[in-house]
C-alpha cells in the first residue's frame, strides 16, 4: 500500500472564493485529484475580499497567528471551509492586507504594499501550520505570492522540529510575474540580508519572490513540458532562464488536468441547452443564445470565432487585432470576454461599436458568460506569444468550440494539428508570431468547417479528448514523493 501524504496546497486564488485566471482553476482542482487518490491534502489562501461572497461558506476558527512584519507584529485571523464538500481550506484573514477588490491592484497598477501582504500570507501559511496541528510532508506553492515559503524553510524556520520533515514544490504558473521589490523588503520579511546575492534572492537588485522560490524549493514544477524546457531558454525565460537551467533536474513539466465537474457541456447549468459528443443538438440553440445575448446577425452557419482571456499582450491580441477585419470580410464573426490593459479594451469597445452586427464584446470578469461563449462559438482564438499552460483552449475541446493556437507552452502540448486525410488531430497551430501565420491558420479552419464530415469528425475528435486530472494528478504524487526521498 503507498502511504498516504499530508499535502498543504498554497495559492493566492482559489476557484471558486477567488480567481484572476487559470491558477485559481488549479488551487480548486488539483486538491479534488489528490483527494480521490486517498491523500489528506488542504488548502490555504489569504481571505481576500471576495472569499467572504463566495455560497461555499466560511466560518471562524477562534484561532490566531501573530507575525513579526519589519518592526512590528501583526495578527492573521484563521477561518475554515471545504472545497468540495470534503478538503479543508483555511483562510488568513487580516482586513488592512486581503479586504480589498481587486485582489492584486487597481487599474493604476499593483498594490504599492504587496511586497508586504504576501510576506505576511507566507509567514502565516507557516504558523497556521502549528495552530491547527497539521505537520505536511509536502507544502505545494504556486506563483510568486508563495514564493517565500521555501525561503523561510530554509532560513528563519531550518531548526524548527515542526517542519524538520517538510519538503516543498514549487509550481510556475507564469514566469512574467515575479514579485520583484525592493531590498529594503527583506528586513519586513525579516530575512538576514545574507541571502541577497546572486545566488540566493537577488534579482537584478532586487528581492525576487519568484527567484527565492526557484532557489530554495525542493523540486520545481511549470504547468506544461514544453513550457518547462522554454523556460530555460533566453527567448522565454524573462531572465530567469540561468537560474531555471541551474536547477534543470529538479524542473519538471506536468500538463495541467480540466476540472470535468465544472467545465462540461453536458451538465453545465450555464450553457442554454446541454449536449455532449453523442448527441450535439443542442450546440446550435447555445450558439443561437450567444448570438442573442450580444445581438450578432448571424446565420446559423456563419462562423463564429470567440476569444476569453486576460487582455495582455501575452494573450497574441496585438495579432487578433491585426487580423480582425479581414476576418469579418469573410463574413465570420467575433465575440470577446475580456478584462486588463485598456489599450485592448478601448479597441475592441471600438470594434463592437463599428459592427455591432458581427462584433461582441463585454469588458469584464464573468464566469457564467465564460462558459456560453465556449459552448455558443465555432472557434477559440488563442495566439499567445507565451502559454505556460493555458486553459481555455483545453475547456474549448470539450465544448466543440476548435481552438486555433500558437504552438508555444501548453497550447503545443494540448492541441493537435488537424490533419485532413487521417482526420486526426484537434485544432489548428501556427508558430512565427505574425498575423499572417494567424490567418493562414484560420483560414485553413474555415475550410475545415464549410465541409460538413470534416468539421463532424474534428469537432468530435475535440469533445472526445481526456485531459482530467487523473493523469497530473498521479505525476505530481510522484514529484511529492521524490521530494522526500
Ligand atoms: P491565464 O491563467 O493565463 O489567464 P488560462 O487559460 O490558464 O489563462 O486560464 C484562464 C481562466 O480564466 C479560464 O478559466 C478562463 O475561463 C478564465 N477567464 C479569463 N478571462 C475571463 C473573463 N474575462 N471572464 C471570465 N473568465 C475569464
Ligand atoms: C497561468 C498561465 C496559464 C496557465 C495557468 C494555470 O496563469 O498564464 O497558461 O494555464 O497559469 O496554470
Amino acid at each position: 500500500m503507498t502511504q498516504k501524504l499530508k499535502i498543504l496546497l498554497v495559492a493566492s486564488e482559489v476557484y471558486p472564493y477567488a480567481k484572476t485566471g487559470g491558477l485559481a482553476d488549479i488551487a480548486g482542482s488539483l486538491p479534488k485529484a489528490l483527494k480521490q487518490l486517498g491523500h489528506d491534502i488542504r488548502v490555504i489562501m489569504p481571505k481576500h475580499k471576495c472569499v467572504v461572497k463566495c455560497p461555499l461558506g466560511m466560518r471562524p476558527m477562534g484561532l490566531d497567528v501573530t507575525i513579526p512584519i519589519g518592526g512590528t507584529r501583526k495578527k492573521g485571523f484563521l477561518y475554515t471551509g471545504h472545497l468540495n464538500g470534503e478538503i479543508p481550506i483555511y483562510f488568513v484573514g487580516n482586513e488592512a492586507y486581503f479586504s480589498r477588490d481587486p485582489i492584486y491592484g487597481t487599474r493604476h497598477g499593483d498594490y504599492l504594499d504587496n511586497a508586504e501582504r504576501f510576506i505576511f500570507f507566507c509567514r502565516s501559511v507557516l504558523e497556521v501550520c502549528k495552530s491547527v496541528e497539521f505537520q505536511p510532508d509536502v507544502i505545494h506553492c504556486n506563483d510568486w505570492q508563495t514564493g517565500l515559503i521555501p525561503t523561510y524553510l530554509k532560513t528563519i524556520y531550518s531548526k524548527d522540529k515542526w517542519f524538520q520533515n517538510t519538503r516543498t514544490i514549487f509550481s510556475i504558473h507564469n514566469l512574467g510575474y515575479q514579485g520583484n521589490f525592493p531590498s529594503y523588503e527583506l528586513k519586513t520579511a525579516g530575512l538576514p540580508f545574507s541571502i541577497f546575492t546572486p545566488q540566493g534572492v537577488e534579482f537584478y537588485n532586487h528581492f525576487s519572490f519568484l527567484k527565492s522560490a526557484l532557489v530554495d524549493a525542493d523540486l520545481l514544477t511549470t504547468v506544461s513540458p514544453t513550457y518547462a524546457k522554454e523556460i530555460q531558454t533566453k527567448a522565454f525565460g524573462f531572465k530567469m532562464d540561468g537560474v531555471l537551467r541551474m536547477r534543470s533536474k529538479d524542473l519538471f513539466g506536468i500538463l495541467n488536468g480540466v476540472d470535468y465537474q465544472e467545465w462540461n457541456p453536458e451538465a453545465d447549468p450555464s450553457v442554454a441547452k446541454n449536449y455532449s459528443s453523442k448527441n450535439r443538438s443542442g450546440k446550435l440553440a447555445c450558439k443561437r443564445k450567444l448570438a442573442d445575448l450580444f445581438s450578432l446577425k448571424i446565420k446559423d452557419d456563419t462562423p463564429l470565432f470567440s476569444m476569453v482571456t486576460r487582455l495582455s499582450s501575452q494573450k497574441g491580441v496585438d495579432l487578433v487585432i491585426e487580423i480582425l477585419d479581414e476576418l469579418l470580410g469573410e463574413d465570420a464573426a467575433f465575440v470577446l470576454l475580456g478584462s486588463g490593459d485598456s489599450m485592448y479594451e478601448n479597441y475592441f469597445l471600438k470594434m463592437n461599436h463599428l459592427r455591432p452586427d458581427r462584433v461582441g464584446v463585454h469588458i469584464g470578469f464573468d464566469e457564467k458568460l465564460a462558459h456560453q461563449i465556449l459552448a455558443g462559438s465555432d472557434f477559440l482564438m488563442m495566439p499567445s506569444q507565451y502559454e505556460p499552460c493555458g486553459l481555455t483552449q483545453m475547456y474549448a475541446l470539450k465544448y466543440g468550440a476548435v481552438p486555433i493556437v500558437r504552438s508555444v507552452g501548453g497550447l503545443a502540448d494540448s492541441i493537435k494539428e488537424f490533419n485532413r486525410k487521417t482526420m486526426k488531430g484537434t485544432g489548428f497551430k501556427f508558430k512565427p508570431f505574425t498575423p499572417d501565420h494567424l490567418y493562414q491558420a484560420v483560414q485553413k479552419a474555415m475550410s475545415v468547417y464549410r465541409k460538413k464530415n470534416q468539421w463532424q469528425t474534428l469537432t468530435a475528435n475535440d469533445m472526445t479528448a481526456d485531459f482530467g486530472w487523473d493523469r497530473a494528478a498521479k505525476k505530481y504524487c510522484q514529484l511529492y514523493r521524490r521530494a522526500l526521498l
